[in-house]
């Protein structure tokens, strides 16, 4: 895997002196830049370590989730020019180990090997976190990807280990996870889309040699019940459902971190598109592929869509700050939902994450230099309605960002 980047600057210069630009020439551009993009990325990522390195270890610190020393960068902090490094039990701590993990895959540096797998190390003590659903995201994105990648089944008691904690969050009458409080509020069940995520998880664990086929089902309910639930008829996506769990009725949804009730939040959407699209991967059921072609069709055909395929943060914020991690989401599910679909169909969604891909790769959104703290991404947008990190580099862009140029190469 050496040499990886040196082979692709080699097919892509034969690509472009055979003049095989016929098909797409959008895709091929981009094509022939992806070893270009991917060294710079890797340049970056270098001097991002280098500056997080030195913060791994910190002061203790608490959170609900429990008390650690232990910190990973998850943006950068625009006002003071610092990075900003959270706790290893912030819902994002696996993005960065994630993306050093795919930047292993793209260069075959053994450099993003070591460095993936020391930050990896650390975030282990979320397989035991019960407070909320995110440390199962966390884990998918670092040790998830260090199974996958490796190839190796060293890390699958702790991604079941991780399952069984996530198990304790759901509520088989109401047949869903709980995504945000506690497990036992009784007066608020609540659910988001950015859940579905999580369902990998558990998909991969249950098809483990001796794994708990309990997980798939949990899985396929909470996908079916979200379904329901969770999207208008036009197929735009609700953030915040709110369940009563005497009535096991919808008692109430909210705009979370979404415009209002009515629009659409972009990264939510982009959520429901991949989740759906993974479930279809993992289950086979063609529900889940008509489905996440349904929540793609809005995204892509929605009057508010910028014609360069970056979403402004909520499709009800015309004008407003676009989303880079929204556009980068929509992009990975996009190209795997487009190998599922194929036809003209499948072109049409591969010819859409392209632009968007093309666009994330301009000097509009992919930085120079140190300007973002060498973050990949310009332009995220984390939380709006809560004035969080508002247009500025974002761990979870940057990982799906990588995602999706890998998804492109294959
Ligand atoms: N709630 C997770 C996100 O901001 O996408």
């Amino acid at each position: 895997m050496k040499n990886k980047i040196g082979t692709m600057i080699l097919a892509a210069a034969a690509v472009a002196a055979t003049g095989v630009f016929a098909k797409d020439d959008a895709e091929a551009a981009l094509k022939a830049r992806l070893p270009e993009i991917f060294a710079k990325a890797a340049d970056h990522y270098r001097a991002l370590d280098a500056a997080a390195t030195p913060l791994m270890k910190g002061k203790v610190a608490k959170m609900v989730e429990g008390k650690s020393d232990l910190y990973v960068p998850h943006g950068w902090k625009d006002n003071v020019g610092r990075l900003d490094m959270r706790s290893i039990f912030w819902w994002t701590s696996g993005n960065f180990p994630g993306s050093l993990w795919y930047l292993y895959k793209a260069t075959g540096d053994e450099f993003f090997k070591s460095r993936a797998l020391a930050w990896t190390s650390i975030l282990a003590p979320n397989a035991k976190v019960t407070t909320s659903h995110d440390f199962a995201y966390v884990m998918n994105c670092s040790f998830g990807n260090a199974k996958r990648i490796l190839g190796t089944d060293r890390y699958d008691a702790l991604l079941a280990e991780t399952a069984e904690t996530l198990a304790k969050r759901y509520d088989p009458r109401l047949g869903l996870i709980r995504s945000w409080g506690p497990i036992g509020d009784k007066k608020h069940f609540l659910v988001i889309p950015d859940n579905l995520m999580l369902l990998e998880l558990l998909e991969v664990v249950s098809k483990m040699p001796g794994g708990d086929k309990r997980f798939d089902e949990m899985a396929r309910s909470h996908a079916d019940m979200t379904m329901k639930h969770h999207f208008r008829a036009d197929g735009g996506a609700r953030h915040v459902v709110d369940y009563d769990q005497k009535t096991l009725r919808v008692q109430e949804i909210r705009r979370g971190q979404g415009a209002s009730c009515e629009t659409a939040w972009a990264r939510g959407q982009a959520w429901a598109m991949y989740g759906y699209t993974m479930m279809y991967r993992e289950t086979g059921d063609k529900r889940y592929l008509d489905f996440a072609c349904k929540l793609s069709d809005y995204a892509i055909g929605h009057p508010n869509m910028p014609s360069d395929g970056v979403p402004y943060w909520d499709f009800g914020a015309p004008g407003e700050e676009r989303d880079s991690s929204a556009a980068a989401v929509m992009a990975s599910a996009l190209l795997e939902l487009a190998g599922f679909v194929g036809g003209e169909k499948g072109a049409k969604y591969r010819a859409f994450a392209v632009k968007q891909l093309t666009t994330l790769s301009s000097p509009e959104y992919f930085s120079e230099g140190g300007e973002i703290g060498h973050f990949l991404l310009k332009h995220g947008v984390e939380h709006k309605p809560a004035g969080l990190k508002i247009d500025t580099p974002l761990d979870y862009g940057d990982y799906y960002y990588l995602e999706a140029l890998l998804r492109l190469s294959k």
